[in-house]
């Protein structure tokens, strides 16, 4: 059976380069604040990090957090859980608003059931690898896959320095995604390394410490859109 993207993943295709600001990195005692700022600096669409200590050495926010940003910003949410049982969490995510759940290929090697499930609950299925993990671990799924996102740093931290060496990957999933899946990087993305990235074949670009440092957020977007652009 074809698979069908949703209308908001077919409206990122669109406006490729997507740069997809991670509020990891914003003043989370002022997140509707932030919020407003990178949406009216153009951003379409917010990526969330759910960590749960498990998975990745780290504890960020969980499901009431993304019920809240839910309710201040018509943005589509790209969720990325970082936690060591995405199937048992899945479905609280996405009633609380996620409109992407991506999921680590570690935590769920086979995750044919999981993905169809994700689809079936109304959200993007997107599959996730850490930068030791083999391209070849994913290839088998990425055709269910609307997102696949590829790790360029440890998860588990925002601020760390990108790792070129897992760009032969996003050049393996160049070849093999189908055109509407989103082919998204996440980790040390900045002005230095946003451009190889999308020579590589990203065309979605999560940039937390980039974006929230930047003192205008508008021009700092722009001019990562831009760099991306360039081939
Ligand atoms: C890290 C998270 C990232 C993080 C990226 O585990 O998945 O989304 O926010 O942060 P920067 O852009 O600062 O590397
Ligand atoms: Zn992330």
């Amino acid at each position: 059976m074809a698979i069908t993207s949703f209308p908001w993943v077919q409206e990122l295709c669109r406006h490729k380069p997507v740069i997809c600001p991670s509020l990891l990195a914003a003043d989370f005692a002022n997140l509707q604040r932030e919020i407003r700022l990178v949406e009216e600096a153009g951003a379409r669409v917010l990526h969330v990090d759910v960590m749960d200590g498990h998975f990745v050495p780290n504890i960020s926010i969980g499901v009431p957090v993304v019920a809240s940003i839910r309710k201040i910003t018509r943005l589509p949410l790209d969720v990325h859980l970082m936690i060591s049982d995405p199937a048992r969490y899945a479905e609280p995510f996405i009633e609380a608003g996620a409109d992407s759940l991506l999921f680590h290929i570690e935590a769920v090697p086979e995750p044919e059931e999981l993905i169809g499930r994700i689809r079936a609950l109304g959200a993007a299925p997107g599959l996730v690898l850490n930068p030791k993990t083999p391209a070849e671990a994913v290839l088998p799924y990425a055709p269910l896959a609307d997102i696949l996102l590829t790790m360029s740093v440890q998860p588990g931290f925002g601020g760390q320095k990108f790792m070129p060496g897992v760009l032969e990957k996003v050049r393996k999933f160049k070849q093999v995604a189908r055109s509407d899946t989103l082919l998204s990087i996440d980790g040390g993305i900045g002005k230095w390394t946003i451009n190889e990235a999308a020579r590589a074949g990203a065309d979605m670009f999560v940039a937390g410490t980039s974006v929230f440092d930047a003192v205008n957020y508008a021009e700092r977007i722009r001019l990562l859109r831009r760099l991306a652009a360039e081939r």
